[in-house]
This record gives structure tokens, sequence and C-alpha cells, in this order.
């Protein structure tokens, strides 16, 4: 695992959007891993330039997001589909929507869901690049404290720390909802190359926890130790180590 200051948020940003990039041009049937969140916004911004200048085509790109809340629909303005099509989809025209994945919260049956998304993703993936941002409390994905190192794709409970975290996002912390459906860590551990963004001051009690080496289910994010291609990309307000 590779700890990387980068310094400040934009350049981080610029760094990832730019390692996306060039996976694009080398293969253009590329599979990505995406998440959401704060974190993600400003290298989506700096992709979709990139992605204008270089004039790329998009419509063989497979892409993965690694979950999505239950409980509000698609078209919900915090949902990560909305994310995802406000922040990136929308303003490239080339994606293919039918290679554009993101679990359907709103599934009727949510374990044929979570079946249906992992086999997916056995069937398309593995993913050339997977983009991770954490929680305050170590979580990948919604992927939270305790969380098995075996897990798939499947329901989960959202922490009292990740619903305060979210409500941010949302008029009333009453209305963030309780469950999503997120990958599993098993599931991230399949990427070729796994990316992992953290910044500001929230972010620098879990990455101190990460930086100490330990591996435990305490704290989700120290699965990474258990793959052998992951950069850890901070600014300086995260990395508690400077
Ligand atoms: C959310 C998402 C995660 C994300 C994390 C951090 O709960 N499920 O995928 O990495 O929280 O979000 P932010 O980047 O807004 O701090």
């Amino acid at each position: 695992m590779k700890f990387i200051n980068l310094g400040t948020e934009k350049e981080a940003c610029h760094y990832v959007a730019n390692e996306l990039l060039k996976q694009i041009i080398t293969d253009n049937k590329s599979v990505l891993g995406l998440a959401t969140g704060g974190t993600m916004v400003g290298v989506y911004e700096q992709l979709v330039n990139l992605i204008k200048i270089n004039k790329l085509d998009l419509s063989n790109i497979t892409t993965f997001n690694l979950d999505e809340y239950i409980g509000i629909d698609s078209d919900h303005p915090e949902s990560y589909y909305t994310y995802m099509h406000d922040i990136l989809f929308n303003h490239l025209s080339s994606w293919n929507e039918e290679k554009i994945h993101l679990p359907h919260g709103s599934a009727n049956d949510l374990n044929s869901e979570v079946e249906r998304y992992e086999n997916l993703i056995d069937k398309e993936g593995p993913m050339d690049i997977q983009i991770l941002g954490i929680g305050e409390n170590g979580h990948i994905g919604f992927n939270e404290p305790g969380t098995s190192f075996d897990s798939l794709t499947s329901v989960v409970d959202l922490t009292e720390s990740t619903i305060e975290a979210n409500s941010r996002y949302f008029e009333t912390k009453e209305e963030v909802p309780k469950q999503a459906i997120s990958m599993g860590i098993q599931s991230i551990l399949k990427a070729k190359r796994i990316i992992l963004l953290a910044f500001g001051p929230k972010k620098a009690e879990a990455i101190q926890k990460l930086l100490s080496g330990e591996i435990t289910t305490d704290l989700p994010a120290s699965a990474l130790y258990n793959h052998p291609n992951v950069e850890i990309i901070v600014d300086n307000s995260a990395y508690s180590n400077k």
C-alpha cells in the first residue's frame, strides 16, 4: 500500500482524474469502479474536462458504482444514481447507459438484486481501477466497521455516524436512508488496482489508523492491505503524519 500526500485536494483530484484518463486511453473497453461522496466531485469535474479535451469515446467503457441508498427512488435528488448523472454521466454524450451500473436500491426483491449485482461484476469485471472514498469511521463503500472482509454485495445498515455525516445532503437527519446496497469488501478487492482518496481534517483519524498498519474489521479500509496494488491519496489536512 502506497500513501501519497499530494498537498491539496485539487492536486489529488487531478492525479486521480488523470489516472482514470490514462486507463481509458490505454483500453477503450476499460471497467471502472466508481464512488460517490463529496470527495469525488473534484475528480469527476476534472475527468469531464480531460475527456472533452482528448475527445475520447466512452461507448465501450463499463462502470460499476459501489453503492446506492435503499428507500429512495433513483430519481431522488440525493440518490447516487442522480449524483453520478448530474456530476459525471450527463456531461459526456458518449457513455453507453447500458454499460453504466449502480445497484437498484428501490428493487422489490433486494436479495435478488444484490446477487444480480455481484454476478454482473464477475461477468463484466474485474475493475481495471476502483476508486474509493473513506468514511470518517473508516468505511469503504457502505461497509461499516465490523463488516467481514469476505463480504460480497449486500444490504447493509448504516451506522449512526454515517447517517450523521451524510445528513448534510438532506434537509433533515430523519430523511437520510438507514440502509443501502453496497459492494462488499471482497467485491472491492477483486479490482486490479485501487485508489482511495481522503481529504480534510475529518478524515485524519481514519487515515492515521490506516497508517498504523493494523488490519482489523474495526477499520474496513484496512482490508486494503490484503490487496497488492493500492494507493492512498491524501491532502495535507487528512494526513496526520506530515
Ligand atoms: C459515503 C459513501 C462512501 C464515501 C463516504 C465519504 O457514505 N457511501 O462511498 O466514500 O461516505 O463521503 P465524502 O466523500 O462525502 O466524505
